[in-house]
């Protein structure tokens, strides 16, 4: 089978840390013989310079023929005082809501050889492996009203928190499975003290958990989660929950592991996936040659898992990366003193390196 990988470098960094995905998507066809055929894409603020929007039809049409979609970054200062309709970000969005990629993956996991780099102390992080499911195409992301009207002739501005029932229970649903597959562990996040949408959430979830009865469930007030992840990470597995608290949970996840250079995503619908990096387009780096691509290369690692179903693969990425910190190898935003720093292109060498010592 030829599989089909629509790739938008997008802005910043993001050529260079996707052209080390592309690399390491080379190597592994090289190693498993498998073909994988590219074609590239605009999104974000160069699809804005070139094409007049963060998200042209044509690379819409070529996502839309893809079986998945490698992301940069996107985003800049050059484009930052346009309107929200206009920004870089709104490419993003439209992404989203477009292929319907409803359930956003974001594992945080700590490393063991990058343990000191965590800001809390390595007894209290250690074992840590998360995976945040966001789901990514409602909430008050998307929800209508929205705006900012007059009323009484003053100024006020509405958003708007709406799930259906169908919108949840499929989110729902892929994380139960998702769970199957790693501790079989679930924590379902909302504010049901509070709100209706996340009393809705959680009797949804009530009436899944019927069809799951291996895996163990537990149900946290969103504030509540946001202490408990920082007391006591290492006992989440899979956290499900809404757009907006996903966003601000998956963020405070993320600083756990210590480099957000170290964070890979995917974003899953029931037809199309899209794997990026969690973090932006770092345009004060830009150009050096010195971002980390790690979290690039763990995504394209989630590709080979969630979309293409090679585990051997993307177990082999993995490796390939630890194994590389091990040896020591550390891109400027990991590097501390005794290590040996090196710039994107020797890290993806390593790795690539590695991938070929490792596949037995
Ligand atoms: C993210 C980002 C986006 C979001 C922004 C850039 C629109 O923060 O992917 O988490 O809020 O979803
Ligand atoms: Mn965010």
């Amino acid at each position: 089978m030829k599989y089909k990988v629509a790739v938008l470098k997008g802005d910043g960094i993001g050529p260079e840390i996707v052209e080390s995905a592309l690399q390491i998507i080379k190597k592994a066809q090289d190693l498993f013989g498998f073909s994988i055929e590219l074609k590239e894409g605009l999104i974000g603020g160069i699809a804005i310079d070139k094409k007049g929007t963060p998200l042209p039809e044509e690379t819409l049409n070529l996502c839309k023929e893809s079986n998945a979609i490698l992301l940069g970054a996107v985003g800049g200062p050059a484009w930052d005082s346009l309107p929200t309709e206009k920004r870089p970000e709104k490419g993003l969005l439209k992404i989203r809501k477009e292929l319907d990629l409803y359930a956003n993956l974001r594992p945080a996991k700590v490393w063991k050889a990058l343990i000191e780099a965590s800001p809390l102390k390595a007894e209290i992080v250690k074992d840590t492996d998360l995976l945040v499911i966001r789901e990514l195409t409602g909430d008050v992301y998307y929800g209508e009203p929205r705006g900012v009207f007059k009323e009484k002739g003053k100024r006020v501005g509405i958003n708007t928190m709406k799930y259906t029932e169908d919108e949840i229970r499929r989110v729902v649903r892929k994380a139960f499975e998702i769970a199957r597959l790693r501790r079989k562990k679930l924590t379902s996040v909302d504010k049901s003290n509070v709100l209706e949408v996340s009393a809705l959430w959680r009797d949804i979830v009530e009436e899944e958990k019927e069809n799951y009865p291996d895996i163990s469930l537990e149900h946290l007030y969103v504030d509540n989660c946001a202490m408990q992840i920082i007391k006591r990470p290492a006992d989440f597995d899979v956290i499900v929950t809404g757009n907006i608290f996903g966003d601000i949970i998956s963020d405070e996840a993320a600083v756990i592991s210590g480099s957000l250079g170290m964070l890979p995503s995917a974003s899953i619908g029931d037809r199309y996936a899209l794997y990026e990096p969690v973090h932006g387009s770092a345009p004060d780096i830009a150009g050096k040659g010195i971002a980390n691509p790690i979290a690039t290369i763990l995504s394209t690692a989630m590709m080979f898992k969630y979309s293409f179903g090679m585990w051997n693969v993307s177990d082999l990425i993995e490796r390939a990366v630890e194994e590389a910190l091990i040896q020591g190898y550390r891109t400027p935003d990991i590097y501390s003193a005794g290590f040996k720093e090196v710039n994107t292109v020797q890290m993806t060498v390593k790795i690539a390196e590695n991938m070929e010592k490792l596949k037995e």
